[in-house]
């Protein structure tokens, strides 16, 4: 078991990884909170696997314990799903002491903690992420929103946890599409911070606490830099740019968010290798490397439908879109463009699988 010290100006706090720490949870919730409510938040695919095991473990810790499951998706990161739980909430007369402990992948941390931020102004809550690419990501840092129809976390607040509890165990029941799906951010961390991450990828050696571990300190690290995202913490969104345009041109259906980052990363990168910022040779490197992890390294998304969508990025409004490139594996810059050199730049490098990729 080890811990990882988060600390942002919001709140100073802990994030536990290892194999049965969600056995910590009734000690780390009594450490976290005064309150004896606690409100478990998860989906009904997690919640069914785990809610009993943490219902006993926070009883036993002297909570009087109550949960929530929704329905599973992105398609519910939503207002629905909120006004339920501000409801929930309600009904229980939770207060301002008690306990909300977010149970489940990116999208129950990041609606459950929108919900923590918001209801009474502010409950406490902790994060137990039990998807790949919530432990490495979703979980720390304090982002929580929900999607709106005219764009994703289109509404949303900074707020920090009270702790985070990761247990790489969990993964066991995760479906193999969305390991590949957290590992995309697992090489992202290792292109724009620790090139031993993509050596360890590579090899396939999954020590999932150490992996974890390593991935939350670097963000933890960038947190703790800039945590309102104005700065350093941009380079997080490495791949993202592009990963998302493919993600709205292909309207959400065709790539998981971490297929549509894989791209987003190889299309970067040829960016600045036709800069001349990023070395020639990393690209087949990194392709590689996503495959091996069953991730695709182009998608069937066309420069201009991927163009086009790219021009609709709100950031435009300001002239200039920070831009994330590497100097090498593990040194990752901030590029600022503008659309029209973004324009040239996708029309001299972009793949487009079963056509150039
Ligand atoms: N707040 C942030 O900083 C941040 C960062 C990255 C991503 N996100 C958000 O996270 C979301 C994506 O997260 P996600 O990929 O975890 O999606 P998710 O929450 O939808 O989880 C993916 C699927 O896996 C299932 N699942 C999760 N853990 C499981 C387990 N242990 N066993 C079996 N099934 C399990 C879920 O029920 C769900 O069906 C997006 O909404 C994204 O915007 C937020
Ligand atoms: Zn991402």
């Amino acid at each position: 078991m080890q811990t990882i010290e988060v600390e942002t100006r919001q709140r100073h706090y802990q994030v536990t990884i290892g194999r049965g720490a969600l056995d910590e949870i009734g000690k780390i919730a009594a450490q976290a909170t005064s309150g004896r409510t606690a409100m478990i938040v998860s989906d009904d695919i997690v919640g069914p696997i785990y809610i009993p095991r943490i219902n006993k473990i926070l009883r036993e810790a002297g909570f009087k314990v109550f949960s929530y499951t929704h329905v599973s998706g992105e398609a519910h990161k939503n207002i629905n799903m909120l006004q339920r739980l501000y409801n929930i909430f309600g009904q229980l007369e939770l207060t301002r002491t008690d306990l909300i402990v977010a149970l489940g992948g990116g999208v129950i941390g990041d609606v459950a903690g929108f919900a923590a931020a918001t209801y009474l102004r502010g409950v406490p809550y902790i994060q137990v992420p039990t998807s790949l690419l919530a432990q490495v990501d979703a979980s720390v840092g304090g982002k929580t929103a929900i999607d709106m129809p005219f764009g994703k976390n289109m509404v949303g607040a900074f707020y920090q946890p009270w702790a985070v509890v990761c247990d790489p165990d969990v993964l066991s029941t995760l479906p193999a599409p969305r390991i590949a799906e957290g590992m995309a951010e697992v090489i992202k961390y290792g292109c724009i911070r620790d090139a031993s991450i993509l050596k360890n990828a590579a090899n396939q050696k999954f020590e999932a606490e150490a992996m974890i571990a390593r991935c939350v300190q670097i963000k933890a690290d960038i947190v703790a830099a800039d945590e309102l995202d104005k700065g350093e913490r941009m380079l997080l969104n490495f791949g993202h740019t592009l990963g998302h345009a493919i993600e709205k041109a292909t309207n959400y259906s065709m790539y998981t968010h971490g297929a549509a980052v894989a791209c987003g990363m190889v299309a970067a990168l040829r960016i600045g290798i036709a800069l001349g910022i990023t070395p020639a040779a990393t690209e087949s490197i990194l392709k590689n490397l996503l495959t091996l992890w069953q991730l695709p390294t182009a998608a069937a998304v066309s420069k201009d439908e991927v163009l086009h969508t790219v021009r609709q990025d709100k950031k435009w409004l300001t002239g200039k879109l920070n831009f994330v490139l590497l100097e090498d594996f593990g040194r990752a810059v901030l590029y600022p463009l503008q659309l029209d050199e973004m324009t040239e730049l996708v029309e001299a490098t972009w793949l487009e699988a079963g056509v150039n990729g």
